[in-house]
């Protein structure tokens, strides 16, 4: 079963699905590739420390969101990619690659979607004040955040917490949840229908 993770800044859900991978806690799925469409990000040392090959493209250099994703198409087709997974990917995709990989592309946000969609979901909770946040993996369609759900972890706000605090409980909880989920993946136990995931838990 193979993965392609799609990241453009520092990488730490990469990391972490990286090294699950290869504890053998990934449901047997291997990261076959890394998408940046940041070459100088941090992600990519990573992926070089870790010998993953690597697609990196600057947006600038083509004439459309679509004719860099066509190419990534390719790619993704050439290593037989099962599942695409988002992980701080900072451009929304077009329909080149969510129709070819609907229901086999997900992503993961930091928050309890649909509260806070969109970017920097762990300050607009902060922002909002409310009392409990958390992560959320969904399915991938044409809108910001607006999949079907596939697994949620709640995280509650104390008093005195700081950005720093809760971004790091935040970041601590995506890299228990991601690994988990895709491993359900590999192993063949979600089910998409319509908006309604089912997971068939082993444990
Ligand atoms: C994570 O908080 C993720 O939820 C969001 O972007 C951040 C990526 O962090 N979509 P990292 O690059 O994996 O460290």
């Amino acid at each position: 079963y193979r993965i392609a993770v799609f990241a453009s800044g520092e990488g730490s859900n990469f990391q972490a699905l990286a090294e699950a991978a290869s504890a053998g806690s990934l449901g047997g799925a291997e990261i076959a590739l890394l998408v940046c469409d940041k070459p100088s990000a941090p992600v990519v040392q990573r992926a070089e420390q870790l010998g993953i090959t690597a697609h990196l493209f600057n947006p600038k250099d083509y004439e459309s969101r679509e004719a860099y994703e066509h190419e990534i198409v390719l790619r993704l087709e050439e290593l037989q990619v099962n599942l695409v997974v988002l992980a701080g990917y900072m451009r929304l995709l077009t329909p080149v690659i969510v129709h070819q990989y609907r229901g086999r592309l997900i992503n993961i946000h930091p928050s309890l979607l649909p509260a806070f969609p969109g970017k920097d979901a762990i300050g607009q909770a902060l922002e909002y004040g409310v009392k409990l946040s958390g992560v959320t993996v969904h399915f991938v369609d044409e809108g910001m955040d607006t999949g079907p759900i596939i697994a949620q972890k709640a995280i509650h706000i104390v008093s005195g917490e700081t950005a720093e605090s809760f971004a790091q409980a935040v970041h601590g909880v995506e890299r228990e949840l991601y690994p988990e989920v895709v491993s359900w993946f590999a192993q063949g136990l979600v089910q998409l229908e319509g908006r309604q995931v089912t997971v068939a838990r082993k444990s």
